[in-house]
C-alpha cells in the first residue's frame, strides 16, 4: 500500500538505473560530434532527464517544453496545451526529445510538430516508458527504457494528481483504489 492505493507492481531504482544506462550508451554512439539538443517535455521528465544527460558522454545542449494535456484526470483530454516553449535555437541541430511515458501518443504528435516548424536537422524520441494501452496517433519511439501495456505508473517523475513525483522508482497504481 502507499497511501490509500494498493501497488500491483514495482520497476525498482536498479532496473531504472540498467535502462537509463542503456539509452545514454545508445545516444552516446550515435550523436558523436553532433551535439544534439535534448528536449525534456515537463514536469515529469525532471528525473529521467537529469539521469539521462549525466550518463551520455558527449557534449550536448538542453531545453525544456511544458506541455498540459491531463490536468488532475488519469485519462488524456487530448487537448494539449504548450505553456512553455523552448529557448535554444534547433535549427540544422539534432533534436532528440525526452519524454516520460507515452501513452496515447497525442502529447507527442503536437509536440513534434510543433518542433518540426522550427527546422531541426533531425527530431528523434527517447521515452522511459511506452505504454501500449491506450494508443492512438501511431508515433514511432526511437529509444525507449520499457515497454508496458497497461496500468496507470508513478513515481520517478510520474505523478498521480500531482503526488507521488519524488519517489526514486516506478509504481503501478490499481486505480480501483482511486477517490
Ligand atoms: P499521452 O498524450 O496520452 O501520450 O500522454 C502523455 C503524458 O501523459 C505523459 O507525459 C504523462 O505526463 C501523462 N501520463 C500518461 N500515462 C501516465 C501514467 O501512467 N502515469 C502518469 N502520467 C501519465
Amino acid at each position: 500500500m502507499i497511501g490509500q492505493y494498493h501497488i500491483l507492481e514495482k520497476i525498482p531504482e536498479k532496473k531504472i538505473r540498467q535502462q537509463v544506462r542503456r539509452l545514454a550508451r545508445i545516444i552516446t554512439q550515435e550523436y558523436q560530434s553532433r551535439e544534439p539538443v535534448l528536449i525534456g517535455v515537463l514536469n515529469g521528465v525532471f528525473l529521467f532527464f537529469a539521469d539521462l544527460v549525466r550518463e551520455i558522454s558527449i557534449p550536448l545542449k538542453i531545453d525544456f517544453v511544458r506541455v498540459v494535456s491531463y490536468g488532475s484526470q488519469d485519462v488524456s483530454s487530448g487537448k494539449i496545451t504548450l505553456t512553455k516553449d523552448i529557448e535554444v535555437p534547433i535549427e540544422g541541430k539534432p533534436v532528440i526529445i525526452i519524454e516520460d511515458i507515452v501513452d496515447t501518443g497525442l502529447t507527442l504528435c503536437h509536440l513534434v510538430n510543433h518542433i518540426k516548424e522550427k527546422k531541426p536537422e533531425s527530431v528523434k524520441i527517447c521515452a522511459l516508458i511506452s505504454k501500449l494501452e491506450r494508443r492512438e496517433k501511431e508515433i514511432q519511439i526511437d529509444y525507449w527504457g520499457f515497454e508496458i501495456k497497461e496500468g496507470f505508473l508513478v513515481g520517478y517523475g510520474l505523478d498521480y494528481n500531482e503526488q507521488f513525483r519524488y519517489l526514486p522508482y516506478i509504481l503501478s497504481l490499481d486505480m480501483r483504489d482511486k477517490s
